[in-house]
């Protein structure tokens, strides 16, 4: 019993405590009575007339919840029920492995464009969060996917296929939030130099006290949009209006949210709204969000037509000085925007 394990899947058979490093302190923990919990707690919105002659009626019905609610759920988004039931499908059977088949995938390095790893970054943070994580890099695919794990054997085909149809959806919510700010269909596109697209498969084993630590605390997403596949069991809860509300599963629809990225692009306009994942007594979670995101060199700052008799809010800036600074500075509640203000007055 001397060797220590890695990874949390491996170290939480048949605890009845959560161990001290993963207790929050009193003030930061997930107070399951005052949490929110009712249908409808961030719009629903059908994408299947988003190429049809009521296409502007959907592009105001995003706009308003970027402008809302920062987030918003999607159907009829074009990604079959096969693609999303094979990917939770690989994504289970890869958490399953035995763990020595599992670590070989093993790296505590944020800059690591594949690895498997544990909490958020266990190099920064002061409290572990009860969560695994396989974190890989997917655009260009032919760039990245030999890094992939190759066990289980179809992993790479399936992820593969998952990752170019999140992309696909990315593009189109991407050219709708585009017109919704009233700029070109392509803005966001051409602001985004090469493109990037990372995933995360999270997964979060059940606890045995999950009211005193958290899946992930509460974080804005530093990228540009996220979308979201989660397997049936609840966790998502987003901040609105002070108020943590669970975001609860609807089979075959993804979760949408706008990240800091967007935040800046629109000067404000559209807000990267906090968000966290608790855990729960009984019950495994798998989710899988697609941060789509700019390449490292692309220099992001609000859109010129946004910036009025007001200001620009942020100084321009390479996405690769955001991202560093996001995994460097542990998940504070504060965003990581602060450090990107301009210096006007
Ligand atoms: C994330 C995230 C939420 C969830 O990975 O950034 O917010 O429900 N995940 O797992
Ligand atoms: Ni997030």
């Amino acid at each position: 019993m001397t060797s220590k394990q890695l990874l949390l899947s491996d170290l939480v058979a048949g605890m009845s405590c959560v161990p001290s490093n993963y207790i929050r302190p009193t003030y930061d923990r997930p107070n399951f009575h005052e949490v929110e919990s009712f249908d409808g707690a961030i719009p629903l919105i059908d994408l299947q007339s988003l190429n049809g002659p009521t296409r502007s009626d959907i592009i105001k019905e995003i706009g308003l919840a970027c402008q809302n609610y920062g987030f918003f759920q999607v159907s009829n988004h074009g990604i079959s029920e096969a693609v999303i039931d094979k990917m939770l499908h690989i994504s289970r059977e890869f958490f399953h492995l035995p763990e020595s088949e599992r670590v070989k995938n093993y790296s505590d390095d944020p800059m690591k464009t594949m690895r498997l790893s544990t909490s958020f970054n266990l190099r920064t943070e002061n409290v572990s969060s009860w969560r695994d994580y396989l974190r890989l890099h997917c655009h260009p695919l032919e760039d990245y996917m030999q890094e992939w794990p190759s066990n289980p054997p179809s992993f790479r085909e399936v992820a593969a296929e998952y990752c170019t149809n999140a992309r696909g959806l990315a593009r189109r919510l991407l050219e709708a939030i585009s017109e919704s700010l009233g700029l070109e269909k392509e803005y966001i596109d051409r602001a985004l130099g090469k493109h990037g697209q990372h995933m995360a498969i999270n997964y979060y084993p059940p606890c045995p006290q999950p009211d005193l630590t958290y899946g992930l605390p509460g974080h804005a997403d530093p990228n540009v949009i996220t979308i979201l596949l989660q397997d049936d069991v609840p966790g998502l809860q987003v901040l609105r209006n002070g108020k943590w509300v669970a975001v609860n599963p609807i089979p075959y629809t993804f979760i949408v949210n706008i990240g800091d990225q967007i935040q800046v692009l629109s000067n404000d306009r559209y807000k990267s709204v906090l968000h966290r994942a608790v855990v729960n007594c009984d019950k495994e979670r798998i989710s899988i969000p697609t941060f789509y995101c700019p390449s490292p060199d692309a220099v992001i700052g609000p859109a010129p037509q946004l910036i009025d008799i007001d200001h620009a809010h942020y100084r321009n800036f390479a996405y690769s000085e955001y991202y560093e600074k996001f995994w460097n500075r542990g998940l504070a509640t504060e965003t990581c925007l602060d450090g990107f203000k301009s210096s006007h007055p």
